[in-house]
């Protein structure tokens, strides 16, 4: 019998989500849950530069585009980034840039940022450490890093046999990111997925961590 193969969750996957993205409730009121959240724990003021990496359709930013300067949406999908520039022309906003880009094989943008915001993304980046070094050296001294992202779980949320991380353990996650450079790591919870799963409903909680790029 031949093993089965990783299922990786790649650009083709999200390019064939994206159009149906908006239509779930969880995916916007997740979005909305999020942003609130980051509201509360971060001063946002709108001379603040932001960078949404795995932004998907935007539903992280465009709740707090109102609350923010130039933002800069990054997503390795096309056709999640299609979507985001609709919405961009059709609601007239000038201050949101979609750009096509994988931090892992890509070269980082050049512009620097003081806040970074990424929601369930992390759990698609292979190498967490390098990410953390990554958004630490696009931030500016005293920048604000604030991921959201699934507990620790069995690996039930994606299924069996996705290639993911399978949430992340809170403590290892904000030692990681000192060791990449940040500090005070915050976490809290702010929302949770229900998902039918065999034996009946299972809740995965979303934590947000926000911390500070040291040096302000
Ligand atoms: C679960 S979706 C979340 C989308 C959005 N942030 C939200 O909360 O609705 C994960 C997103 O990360 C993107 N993504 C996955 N791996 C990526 C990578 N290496 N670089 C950039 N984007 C990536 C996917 O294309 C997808 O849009």
């Amino acid at each position: 019998m031949s093993t089965p193969q990783p299922i990786p969750l790649d650009a083709a996957h999200f390019d064939a989500k994206a159009r149906q993205w908006d239509d779930n409730p969880v995916f916007r009121e997740r979005g909305l849950k999020i942003a609130e959240a980051i509201r509360k724990a971060v001063p946002l003021n709108r001379q603040m530069s932001a960078f949404d990496y795995g932004c998907g359709t935007g539903l992280l930013s465009f709740p707090l585009k109102d609350a923010l300067g130039a933002i800069l949406l990054a997503d390795s999908s096309s056709g999640m980034l299609d979507v985001v520039a609709e919405k961009i022309a059709a609601q007239g906003v000038t201050h949101m840039t979609p750009v096509k880009l994988d931090l892992l094989v890509d070269p980082p943008p050049a512009q620097r940022f003081d806040l970074i915001v990424t929601s369930m993304t992390l759990h698609h980046v292979p190498d967490t450490n390098h990410i953390l070094r990554v958004f630490h050296d696009l931030l500016n001294p005293g920048g604000y890093l604030c991921i959201a992202d699934l507990d620790s779980e069995d690996g039930s949320f994606h299924g069996i046999g996705v290639d993911v991380h399978h949430g992340f353990d809170r403590t290892d996650l904000g030692r990681r990111a000192e060791q990449a450079g940040f500090a005070d790591a915050q976490f809290q919870t702010v929302f949770s997925i229900a998902r039918e799963r065999e034996g009946g409903t299972r809740d995965y909680p979303v934590f947000l961590m926000t911390a500070r790029r040291a040096g302000a």
